[in-house]
């Protein structure tokens, strides 16, 4: 009997700890906002570089203020007010706030965002590109406009984004960049965290979790397809005609390009520098 009951405390506290391990709020350094000029400049930039326009750019309102509808096999998701009002956008917000959700797709009460948001992309970036963007946010004009909730499936709960995102840990990771040119390692940045390509351009498994040993290998989305990038991709893309569809959007064959892709160039990548553009290029086309 005794045995038992220990069998079962041991179980039961296992249990908690587990459970305890997966619902930890990660902790992050809680630097004060910069408010500086310089940060909100560097985070204008990063906001195109982040493609952050193409999901919340307000649909009856102005500027970042929300209400796009995200389609996704498990539902429809309402990119959210994200400039600084009170009631219906990120007003108050703290250095914290901004580091939990663009870095571990947690809100500031611990809640879990579901991957509509690309954290997961996210993540790689730098804590200092993160508090520019958060200074830049807050220096923006507060919109209210309260978007509608998400449109899921009763079973779909906020809490088990847990579990999913230590599967996500669990399927491994990108193929290391192999390269110690600058130019390469800043169009990885680019590419696999701000820009976020992967988010459409890498296949997913049954849950939804990019695969990552697939990288860039092409993947539907809905009724379109996100052509493949990787090298085999791109075989008959120079690096220049790489650069100059990112800014352009016509491909190597004369072709402009249509679909969610044109959003990407619209707001992404025609709006950075050239040098970040052949960043990219340099990223994409390195020599393997
Ligand atoms: C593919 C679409 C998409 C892109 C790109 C995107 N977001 Fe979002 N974002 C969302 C969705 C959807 C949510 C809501 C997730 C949820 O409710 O769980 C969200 C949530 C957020 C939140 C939390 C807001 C709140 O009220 O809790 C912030 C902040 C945010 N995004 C900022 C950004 C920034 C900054 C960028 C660019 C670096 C960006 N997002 C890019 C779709 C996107
Ligand atoms: C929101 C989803 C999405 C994101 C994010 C995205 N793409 Fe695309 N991309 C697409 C779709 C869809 C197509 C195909 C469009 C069509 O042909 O109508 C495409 C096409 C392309 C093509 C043309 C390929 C060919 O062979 O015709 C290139 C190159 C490309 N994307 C590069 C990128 C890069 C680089 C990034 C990151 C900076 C990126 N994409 C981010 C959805 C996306």
């Amino acid at each position: 009997m005794t045995k038992r009951i220990s069998i079962g405390l041991v179980v039961v506290v296992f249990a908690l700890v587990v459970l305890t391990w997966l619902f930890r709020v990660p902790s992050v350094t809680s630097q004060p906002i910069e408010t500086s000029e310089a940060s909100v400049q560097r985070g204008a930039y990063l906001i195109n570089a982040g493609g952050c326009i193409s999901c919340h750019e307000g649909q009856e309102t102005e500027g970042l203020s929300g209400g796009m509808a995200l389609a996704s096999e498990f539902g429809t998701f309402y990119a959210p007010n994200i400039t600084p009002d009170r009631d219906t956008g990120i007003g108050g917000w703290e250095a914290k706030d901004f580091l939990l959700a663009l870095k571990h797709g947690r809100g500031p009460e611990g809640q879990f965002y579901f991957p509509a948001f690309p954290y997961r992309a996210y993540a790689g970036m730098t804590d200092q590109d993160v508090l520019d963007i958060g200074a830049y946010l807050l220096s923006l004009e507060p919109v209210a406009n309260r978007v509608p909730p998400h449109e899921i499936p009763v079973w779909l709960q906020r809490w088990m984004l847990a579990g999913w995102n230590v599967m996500a840990d669990l399927t491994g990771d990108a193929t290391p960049v192999l390269s110690e040119d600058p130019e390469v390692l800043r169009g990885a940045y680019l590419a696999r965290n701000l820009g976020h390509c992967g988010e459409c351009h890498t296949p997913r498994n049954g849950l939804g979790i990019p695969m990552l040993d697939q990288e860039f290998a092409g993947a539907t989305l809905g009724e379109s397809h996100a052509d493949a990038i990787d090298a085999e991709g791109l075989l008959n893309w120079s690096a220049d005609d790489f650069a100059f569809f990112l800014f352009l959007g016509m491909k190597e064959d004369g072709e402009y390009i249509g679909g969610e892709m044109e959003s990407v160039i619209e707001h992404n990548t025609a709006m950075l520098t050239e040098e970040d553009r052949n960043a990219l290029a340099a990223f994409f086309k390195r020599p393997r």
